[in-house]
Formats: structure tokens, sequence, C-alpha cells
């Protein structure tokens, strides 16, 4: 029987070439000038830290724009996703920028087997990632066996808020959960959040929400301590208002 990570690698699996192509991902930047970041890591600069010389990991790393923005800075990078072909993309795209990658196919939570325990000074984890795991505290113990004594978690997220409530109607009505439940909202739908024209064939996906309680109560019990907690009031998810006109630019 098919369990909620066969529903949702191959909705990943499917939207990698769609989101290679999309301009939302800005590959041919990445291509044509040696100093461009994604989006996201401009976004997370200031409360970034320097990761110059530090060995990094980016867990659920996509299509690794953002993990090469990373390189970028100068972290020493591995990356981490159940997609073949993002992790084969994340791949290719480091080669041609000239920087180095570990890049692995794993499950998120079979990390420490694959990656090794305390093996990074840093732990990245970027938007979109953890509504697609049922289990926040497993999620977390995986992200401290990771890290070597000291080392540190940047999260960014889009806020457990946003994915309770139901799009188009004004963000008025709580529709989801908030909480982490066991069951899975179950999305069918054909799209994804880059521009495209393109259709997805798989269009079955299984998310859970985690509160922001749960996910900081979560990297506390794993053994880790809180330096900073920002909220911000806009996010490059669909779901997200356009609070900075921004929309899903990565
Ligand atoms: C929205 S992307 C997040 C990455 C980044 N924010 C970006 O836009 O490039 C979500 C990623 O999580 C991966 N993913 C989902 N569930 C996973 C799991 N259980 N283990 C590993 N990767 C997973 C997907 O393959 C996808 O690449």
């Amino acid at each position: 029987m098919a369990d909620y990570r066969d529903y949702n690698k191959a909705n990943w699996d499917e939207r990698v070439p769609v989101h290679v192509a999309s301009p939302d991902y800005h590959v041919e930047q990445f291509l044509a000038d040696p100093s461009y970041l994604s989006g996201v890591v401009r976004f997370d600069l200031p409360r970034l830290g320097d990761v110059s010389g530090l060995r990094g990991v980016h867990l659920q790393c996509h299509i690794g724009t953002d993990t090469v923005s990373l390189a970028r800075l100068g972290a020493r990078m591995s990356a981490l996703d159940f997609s073949a072909p993002a992790i084969e993309h994340a791949r290719s795209l480091a080669g041609r920028l000239g920087l180095s990658l570990d890049a692995h196919v794993a499950d998120v939570y079979d990390a420490v087997r694959v990656l090794g325990a305390a093996s990074y000074d840093f732990v990245y984890t970027g938007i979109g990632a953890l509504c697609w795991l049922p289990d926040i505290e497993r999620w977390a113990s995986v992200v401290a066996g990771l890290l070597k004594p000291g080392g540190r978690l940047f999260l960014r997220e889009g806020h457990p808020m946003l994915a309770s409530l139901e799009p188009g109607t004004d963000y008025a009505e709580v529709r989801y959960p908030y909480f982490e439940v066991p069951e899975p909202v179950v999305w069918e739908g054909g799209g994804t959040y880059v521009e495209t024209d393109l259709e997805l064939r798989t269009t079955t996906t299984h998310e859970w929400n985690h509160g922001l309680g749960q996910v900081i109560s979560a990297v506390q019990q794993a053994g880790l301590t809180f330096d900073s907690l920002s909220e911000h009031d806009s996010a490059p998810l669909e779901r997200a208002p356009r609070a900075d006109d921004r929309g899903c630019d990565r």
C-alpha cells in the first residue's frame, strides 16, 4: 500500500523539471552571475551569521538553489532530499557553478544514518520543508543528531498559521489543523507554486502542520538552545498574502 512518502515523492519528482525551467527559481541567473544568491538565502542573510568555512547540511534541498547559495557564502555543503531528480539537478547545478556538493537521495528521517552523526556545524532548512513531515519531534532529533557539539540549526519556514487558513477567503477561515495531528491533510491539485503552464499528473500530496510552540518545544527537547526567533509578515509561498510583493520568487 502506498504511504505518504510514495505520494509526495512522485509529486516532487514531477515538479523538478518544472521548477528548473521556471523563472521563479532563477537557474539562469546562477549560471550568469557568480555572486547570485537565491531570494530565500538573500532574505536569510541578516540572521544567518557567517557560514564561511563551516560544514553545513541542507535538509530537503530540492533542486539545490539555496544549497549552492550557501556554498557561495563559503560553507562546505552537503544536501539531502528524497527526490532523485532533485538531487541530480542539485549536483549538476553545483558542478556547473564549480562548487563542491556532497548530495544524497534519502528520507530526512534517515539523515543521521546517511550523513553521519555529529558531523555538521550547521543544519539549514528552508521554506516549505516541514509540512511534508508527520512528526516534528522525530525531525528535531535528526537535526540534533547531525550537529557537532555547539552546532547550529537555521530554520526558516512559512508561518504555521498560514497553513491553517483557507486561501482566497481573505484568510478569515481557520480550515486546517494548526497543531500537528496524526492524520495528514490530503491535497488534490494539479499545480505548483512557480510560474508555469504545465499541469502535474501526480496530484495527491499528504501534508502536516506543526504549531510554532510544537516546533520550538521539539527543538528544545532534542537538546538545542534558542538564540532567536523572528516572525515575518510575508513568505514566498503560494498560500501567502503577497505582503511584500515577492510572490513565490525563490
Ligand atoms: C518546497 S521544497 C523545500 C526546498 C526549498 N525551500 C526550495 O524551494 O528549493 C520541499 C522539498 O522537500 C522534499 N521532501 C519532502 N518530503 C521529504 C522527505 N520525507 N525526506 C526528504 N525530502 C523530502 C521534496 O522532495 C522537496 O524537494
